[in-house]
Parts: structure tokens; sequence; C-alpha cells
């Protein structure tokens, strides 16, 4: 099981004990998830699951979930999960009053935005993202004198300075939509290289790349699928678009961890590869104890960076609280709700 444990001692330097009433409340949740959570490990995630699962309708909190994020998190605690998308129109709708998010930094700032008048706390800081940390507001305006005129179509694995610099937003989700919806020869594409190249080959608009990569998505290779190709006779190959392009070249379905999901569940394959990060595997193995889930995948540090002490001390101390300067936000939102635009008037 490519996973990695939560068994660290929280903030406090605490282990919280899995009592008799600890494990009966959290019985039947284990039994949906034992596949890809070991027996071993419950007793220590168990007491943290139930303490938040408490203390987040006291406080009226909501918790929001990436698919990256590790299963006693993703099936354990989130209240709502999914794909970047997702998450953003999820935080845009709910009714709570506090949002924590499972995720990466970015995720938690475009769910500020959406809902300024919310309280959205990140359980880490540190959960950052190479791609965000490949482009700054700067580099934004430098590109725009470069290619005066040229629309901006920035992917939302960014800060909101560099939001704030742009046209409109996309996710992996709808990327090409998006670039299609703008009804012009020739787009920047920001930050990401590998989705930029994907959108290419998939419309007939001139894609103008920056050279920002996903440090997990990177590191795979066509070679590597081809060897599972022939290790696993007639495993489909479903790849993530930030993956570079010999590797999507390979794949039998590229899309957004959504659509991978999605994939799964209408195609059923006997035995599948998600070439992505590790948790998506265990996280849809729950659902579907049928398939075989082969594992090259990648872990990615940021995400990583949540755990379920973690969560809980967010709640309790209600920390770390995202805040963003309101005339960047301003600027930041109109790009992310252009790009939510797009979905509702393609009825999606
Ligand atoms: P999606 O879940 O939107 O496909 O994004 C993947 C990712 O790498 C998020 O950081
Ligand atoms: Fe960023 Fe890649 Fe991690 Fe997603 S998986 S948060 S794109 S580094």
């Amino acid at each position: 099981m490519n996973r990695q444990s939560t068994t660290a001692p929280d903030a406090e330097g605490r282990t919280l004990a899995y009592t008799p009433a600890v494990a009966a409340a959290t019985a039947g949740l284990y039994d949906r998830v034992r596949a890809v959570v070991p027996e071993a490990e419950w007793p220590v995630h168990a007491p943290y699951i139930d303490a938040i699962e408490r203390l987040k309708r006291s406080r009226g909190a909501v918790v929001l979930a990436h698919n990256y994020q590790t299963p006693e998190i993703f099936h354990g605690v989130a209240d709502l999960s999914g794909d970047s998308l997702a998450l953003a129109q999820q935080a845009a709708e709910t009714d709570a009053d506090v949002i924590v998010m499972c995720g990466v930094h970015f995720m938690a700032e475009t769910a500020k935005m959406l809902s300024p008048e919310k309280t959205v706390l990140i359980p880490d800081l540190e959960a950052g993202c190479s791609l965000a940390a490949s482009i700054t507001g700067a580099d934004v305006r430098l590109l725009r004198d470069r290619y005066p005129g040229v629309p901006v179509v920035t992917y939302v694995n960014t800060s909101v300075e560099v939001k704030a610099e742009s046209d409109i937003c996309c996710t992996s989700s709808n990327a090409v939509e998006v670039v299609e919806s703008l009804g012009v020869d020739r787009v920047i594409f920001l930050p990401d290289e590998f989705l930029g190249r994907y959108v290419a080959d998939n419309t007939d608009v001139e894609v103008i790349l920056w050279k920002g990569h996903c440090e997990v998505h990177e590191r795979f290779t066509g070679q590597e699928l081809r060897d599972y190709r022939q290790a696993y006779p007639g495993i489909q190959i479903f790849a993530h678009p930030e993956c570079p392009p010999d590797v999507l070249s390979e794949a039998d379905y590229v899309g957004s961890t959504a659509g991978l999901i999605r994939h799964v569940e209408a195609t059923r394959p006997e035995r599948v590869v998600l070439v992505t990060e590790c948790s998506m595997s265990d996280n849809v193995a729950v659902a579907h104890p049928d398939v075989e889930f082969i594992r090259p995948c990648n872990l990615c540090p940021h995400m990583k960076q949540i755990t379920l002490p973690k969560i809980l001390t967010a709640l309790e101390r209600m920390q770390h609280e995202v805040t963003i300067d309101p005339s960047i936000a301003a600027r930041g939102r109109r790009a992310v709700e252009r790009m939510l635009e797009v979905g509702r008037g393609a009825g999606g």
C-alpha cells in the first residue's frame, strides 16, 4: 500500500486514546475502509476522527478534502470531496461558517476568494504546490508586455497574485473548454507546461506555454507505463493531464482526478493504473473492491502535510486562517468566477 500514515502526535505532543466508545463510534467507518487502512493503524486514526467529527459540528465547520488526501481523511472526516473544480464550486455554495480545506494552499485561497465572509482554515500553511511556486504576478505582467492583447488562461494551481493578473482560470477538468470559450486564435496558458501541451493537442488554438511542472506527475515516464503493459496484460492506463506528453500518449484515458474516478466507475476495468498521486487509488478502491489497482504512484509531499492531528488542532485553535488582500482578492475572484460561468454556460 503506497500511503503515508498519520501516526505522528499532534501539535501538543498528545496521542488520543482508542476507547471502547471511540471503537464503537467508528466501527462502521472502519468496515468501509479496511481494504486500504491497515487494522494496526485504526486505533491511531479513530480517536482523531471521532474528535474532529464532534468538534466540526460545534464549530459550524465543513471539511473539504481533495482526492489526494489519505483515506482516513478522505473517507473519515471529509464532508465534501473532489477535484480542484468541485472544491471551488463547493466552497462557493456551502452554508457553513467555517471551511477547513484539506488540500493545498491555493485551494484554500480559492475558497476564501469565493466565500470572503467565511473563515477558511488550512491545517498546515506549508502545504504548497510546485506549480504555484513556478510563477509570480510579475512574470504574468512581463508575458502580457511580450504578447500584447493575448488572453491569459491560468490553471487554478497558482497564487491569488497570479490569478489577479489573469483573464480567466481553468482546472484540469475544464482547461480545453475554457480555452475554446474565449473564441481567440492564441492564448497564454500558465503555468503547467504539460497541461498546456495537452490543451494544444486538443484544440486549434495556439497555446503559449510556461515551463511550470507538477513535481508529482512530471516523474512518470512513458517507458514505465510500457513496462506495466508488458507485466500486466490487459491493464487499462488512466492518466492525469499534468503528466508529460510521452505518458499521456500511452494512456487509454486522460482526465482530472474527478474524471479518473468517473472513468473507473463508467468502465469498471478489471485492472487499472491511475497515473497520479498515490492516495487516489486508495480512495477509489474503497468503492471498487472488484477492480485491481496497480500502483506505480508518486506521493505529493504538500498534500501529505495535512494529517488528522493537524485538522483537529486547526478546529480547536481556529488556525491557520487564510486571508487575502481585498484588492487582489477581487481581481483573482473575477478570473475564477469567469471560469465557473463557462461550466454553467455549458450545463456542467
Ligand atoms: P485535479 O484534482 O483538479 O485534477 O488536480 C490535481 C492536482 O494535482 C491538484 O493539486
Ligand atoms: Fe501541486 Fe502536483 Fe502536489 Fe497537485 S500533486 S498539489 S499539482 S505538486
